[in-house]
């Protein structure tokens, strides 16, 4: 399973790429409006920072301004992921970003028949948001199950499964257990990952006990 994380804040992905668990990144308009910051500064910056893709999301919804805004997405790094809605003028962009083999990221994706469409237009990946279905009272992980099935149904079908809108490390176990490719994680997620109390007072142990040694390595 990779790991992006999902943020528009440089100075997070500068502090978490060290960690090894940083494969790419995705943004969208509201994480760029969050960071306050010009939308091209950061995804130079990004793209600068990481190996993986960078998911840029286009702003307009008619297929002749998402066309252009794409290729003009595409243009300035070939990390670049263009973000499209699950819209039929997103999924035509779709199609023919994925014939001049640029990755397409199909987001806002919230039910199987949904995915299904994004992976028949070639998408590179597909976002299935699991927090958002939560929060109206579905379990979003039932959506990535049921995408899993029918990705392995049709080995013609190559989207990756992109675990989208994670709220918590359950959801990236959750993920993990059913299947899905990648799970874009906010930062403070993927710091909780490593989290357990019984592993700090394990470590507190070792160090007290290995301290009365008296010894060195
Ligand atoms: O960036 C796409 C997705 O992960 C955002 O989800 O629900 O946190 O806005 P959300």
């Amino acid at each position: 399973m990779e790991f992006f994380l999902d943020t528009a804040d440089v100075n997070e992905v500068k502090e978490l790429i060290d960690t090894g668990f940083v494969d790419g990144i995705t943004t969208n308009p509201t994480l760029i409006a969050r960071s306050g910051r010009q939308w091209k500064d950061v995804v130079k910056e990004m793209c600068a920072i990481v190996e993986g893709p960078v998911s840029v999301e286009v702003a307009s919804l008619d297929y002749e301004t998402m066309i252009q805004e794409a290729r003009r997405l595409a243009d300035i790094n070939e990390k670049i992921a263009i973000k499209v809605p699950l819209t039929p003028a997103g999924l035509r962009v779709c199609k023919e970003l994925s014939t001049d083999d640029i990755m397409v990221n199909v987001t806002l994706c919230f039910t199987p028949v949904q995915a299904l469409l994004a992976a028949k237009a070639g998408a590179t990946f597909v976002s299935p948001f699991v927090g958002r279905m939560d929060d109206i009272g579905h379990d979003g992980m039932d959506l990535i199950k049921d995408i899993r099935v029918i990705y392995e149904n049709y080995a013609g079908l190559g989207a990756n499964i992109l675990a989208a809108s994670i709220r918590h490390p359950l959801h990236v176990l959750q993920a993990a257990k059913a299947g899905a490719d990648v799970a874009t994680i906010p930062p403070s997620v993927l710091r909780q990952l490593y989290k357990h109390p019984l592993t700090d007072r394990g470590i507190d142990a070792f160090v007290k006990d290995w301290e009365s040694t008296g010894q060195k390595i």
